[in-house]
């Protein structure tokens, strides 16, 4: 190869320059086939419901199918997404996930496989509690930055599981975001800098042995109070925006009211006065989805990005502040722009269908479902086909998932 066409060839691979702006393209979410409205729970525990509707701020939990996981929920998300774009350009796939299906393998490479992908690409599963899809978009960028012309597929999906009659059960929930990450994105432009903290807690965490997660609630929510404040200073001190530049912001949503917890922190952190009114302008609009959904981990802070785009009147030019909040506990603040012409993208109609499409189960079925597990000694097993949705978990034979696509 001559000199000078190595070093166009090197131009072209290493285009990005500081002008290049990389962000979220497109978003599609998808979550699970069964709903339990919080009224069930309560009447069979005897919680008062202003509790849960007030309380916590959440309406209902999705539930997962017995022939559903977060593969399938994974590669459903995602799917719209190849199907608007093409596989043409993306080269890496980047799963997020705390309830992960596999110590070794990742659970991407079941869905690059459902989904028909290249095998010129790139598959790696990401882990950092709630916080795992937020790393997995800094990825994404750094990637993108390196090389303008590949996009990545962003998928975070979780299910949400605590112990039966415990506080945290009703938080539970279950759903993924897929997101093409690319540059000249149509939705939202990523932003330097983020403001970065990391604290060695054990607020929340989930031992290998474990279906279920192990939280101290109180503790939990004083670790994300912390995150947040020092996730603010960094970014400040990193030359970031002013807090009253935004004019939204998606925290992590454990539950709803979490987040309004956060933004009055963040307010007074900052020696802010928290007008209750800014504050429902702020977040109002971003806890739609979560309210219904549930906990959904890593996918919980881009729920809240979908319902806002979703519902806005009109956000072009504005900066949104985005909190990723994962326990035990590593966090970060970062700002995007919303695009012009963003709402010519947006997928609201197949959202609301997402939601509303769930069939509604009673307390019995929730539990059942809840204490299903699936067989550990490499037996046959065929799962009951209940799932409408595209993709299906078939069953396990050899210790390993079959999965079909519809
Ligand atoms: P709890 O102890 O059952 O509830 O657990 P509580 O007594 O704290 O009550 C909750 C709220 O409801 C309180 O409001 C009550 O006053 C109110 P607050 O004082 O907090 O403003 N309340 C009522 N309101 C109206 N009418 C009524 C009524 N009764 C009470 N009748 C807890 C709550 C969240 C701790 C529990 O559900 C839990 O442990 N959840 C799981 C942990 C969690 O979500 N932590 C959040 C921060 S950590 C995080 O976000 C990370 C995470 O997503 C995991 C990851 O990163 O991977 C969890």
């Amino acid at each position: 190869m001559s000199t000078s066409t190595a070093s166009t060839a090197s131009t072209t691979s290493t285009a990005s320059t500081a002008s290049t702006t990389v962000g979220i393209h497109d978003l599609s979410f998808a979550t699970t086939e069964f709903v339990l409205p919080h009224t069930a729970l309560a009447e069979y525990n005897g919680t008062e419901i202003g509790k849960y509707h007030v309380g916590i701020g959440q309406q209902s939990m999705s539930v997962p199918a017995a022939d559903e996981d977060i593969v399938t929920l994974g590669a459903a998300a995602a799917a719209p997404i190849v199907a608007r774009h093409g596989a043409d350009g993306i080269r890496t796939l980047v799963f997020a996930t705390e309830s992960s299906i596999d110590q070794a393998k990742a659970a991407g490479v079941y869905v690059h496989s459902l989904l028909g992908l290249p095998s010129a690409t790139r598959v790696v599963e990401l882990k950092q509690a709630c916080y795992g899809a937020t790393a997995a978009l800094q990825f994404a960028i750094g990637l993108i930055h390196r090389d303008p012309s590949q996009k990545v597929l962003v998928v975070a999906s979780d299910v949400s599981k605590y112990e039966l009659d415990s506080p945290g059960e009703a938080t539970q929930g279950a759903a993924a975001v897929a997101m093409l990450v690319s540059a000249d994105p149509a939705l939202v432009r990523i932003e330097d800098p983020s403001g970065l903290f990391t604290a060695d807690v054990m607020d929340f965490w989930r031992p290998n042995y474990r279906d279920a997660a192990l939280v101290d609630g109180q503790e939990s929510i004083g670790a994300y109070l912390q995150a947040v404040q020092g996730t603010w200073k960094d970014y400040s001190e990193q030359g970031g925006r002013p807090l009253e530049a935004f004019s939204a912001f998606c925290y992590h949503q454990p539950f709803t009211k979490m987040a309004y917890k956060a933004h009055r922190h963040l307010l007074n952190s900052a020696g802010h006065d928290t007008d209750e009114t800014a504050v429902k302008q702020a977040l109002g609009l971003t806890t739609a989805y979560n309210a219904v959904i549930g906990n959904s981990y890593t996918a919980s802070v881009y729920l809240g990005l979908a319902a806002l785009l979703d519902q806005a009147e009109d956000l072009t030019g504005q900066p949104v502040g985005f909190l990723s909040y994962g326990s035990g506990s590593v966090a970060e603040f970062f700002a995007g722009t919303v695009v012009p012409g963003y709402r010519e993208h947006l997928r609201t109609a197949e959202h609301r269908t997402a939601i509303e499409r769930r069939q509604a189960i009673g307390y019995d079925r929730y539990r059942a479902l809840h204490e299903r597990t699936l067989p550990t000694d490499g037996s046959d097993h065929a799962t009951p086909a209940e799932t409408t949705g595209p993709f299906r978990l078939a069953g396990i034979s050899g210790h390993k998932r079959l999965y079909e696509k519809r």
